[in-house]
């Protein structure tokens, strides 16, 4: 790199004013990048609020259009579903999964035929829907691998049918990526995409989103022998690696803001769509210095979005996306 010293080169100079300020930025955050997680529930007028998500709501079918038409308007292009299942229809299986009618499909279908523009992201994962709040199926204490992948293909192609246009799993468990692109493609649907959550960790920063779907208080002990430990960073690369190979046409490195290290390598070393997700944890962490006065809200919303561009994002999922969206527009 080349570069002049001091007086000759001031780097002031170009922060002078807003304008230049602007003609050098390496970055933008756009409201394309944007993805909005919303959380759906049954009942009717229903709109509950989120203790631990402060601003965050589980709204039930026929408030969802509603509920959603902000972030169409605003021209966000994605949003991702995760439905909240009651303990009655959770079993050892999560069979409910694979019910054309379940909450997942039926929010689909509402929104699909009111905004057909609108992609519609599927989590596909057996935590909502499991009595033991796990993403696979368990024997004898151990989260199966290749009998989960088969639950979780049908799963996937259950959601496809029922009109989501992008397939999430986020269960890791190996294998599944190519498993699920095989049966949708068996069954002809060769364009649904597949946006996998391909590094993801065992965090403790997905607390408060367990207890928007309320699966917190079902979890038997933790996630640690399918989700990543955070001490890897190589490890991100392998899994990636592999769902690349297996057919995800884009990756997500999750949680968001404490991996941003992981989201630049990724991105530098496959130059594949990379995502992240800004999750519950880093959202709720916002919001309570926000509520407390400690933070400026707009500003460390758009400076944690800003983050992740410049470690590499095409697009981050977050709890932030409509409020961004506003702000982005001058709303
Ligand atoms: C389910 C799933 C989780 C999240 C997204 N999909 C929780 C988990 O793995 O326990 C977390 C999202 C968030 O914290 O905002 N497999």
């Amino acid at each position: 790199m080349m570069i002049n010293s001091f007086p000759h080169t001031r780097l002031r100079r170009n922060r002078h004013d807003d304008a230049t300020r602007r003609l050098v930025s390496e970055n933008q955050l756009h409201i394309d990048n944007l993805i909005w997680p919303i959380f759906v529930c049954e009942g009717e007028n229903q709109r509950q609020k989120v203790a631990a998500m402060p601003g965050v709501e589980r709204v039930s079918l026929d408030l969802v259009v509603e509920h959603v038409r902000p972030a169409v308007e605003l021209g966000i292009p994605a949003i991702a579903l995760f439905p909240v299942t009651p303990m009655s229809k959770r079993d050892e299986y999560g069979t409910e999964a694979l019910n054309k009618d379940n909450l997942m499909c039926r929010a689909a279908r509402t929104l699909k035929a009111a905004f057909p523009q609108l992609a519609l992201i599927g989590d596909v994962a057996l935590d909502p829907y499991t009595s033991h709040g796990h993403d696979g199926l368990i024997k004898n204490g151990q989260i199966l691998n290749d009998e989960s992948v088969d639950i979780l293909s049908k799963q996937a192609l259950n959601q496809a049918q029922a009109g989501i246009d992008i397939i999430a799993p986020s269960d890791m468990m190996d294998g599944r990526v190519r498993a699920i692109r095989q049966l949708l493609d068996e069954n002809g649907l060769q364009t649904t995409r597949i946006m996998a959550y391909a590094a993801k960790y065992a965090s403790a920063f997905y607390g408060p989103f367990r207890d928007a779907l309320g699966s917190d208080a079902l979890l038997h002990g933790d996630k640690k022998t399918y989700q990543m430990n955070p001490a890897n960073s190589d490890e991100a690369l392998r899994e990636v690696a592999l769902d690349l190979q297996e057919g995800a046409d884009m990756v997500m490195v999750k949680p968001g803001m404490p991996y941003l290290d992981i989201i630049h390598r990724v991105r530098e070393h496959f130059k594949a769509p990379t995502f992240a997700y800004q999750v519950s944890g880093e959202y709720s962490m916002i919001m309570a210095a926000v509520e407390n006065g400690w933070l400026d809200r707009e500003k460390s919303i758009m400076e944690s979005l800003m983050a992740f561009r410049r470690a590499g994002c095409h697009g981050i999922l977050t709890y932030f996306a409509v409020e961004a969206a506003r702000i982005l527009r001058g709303q």
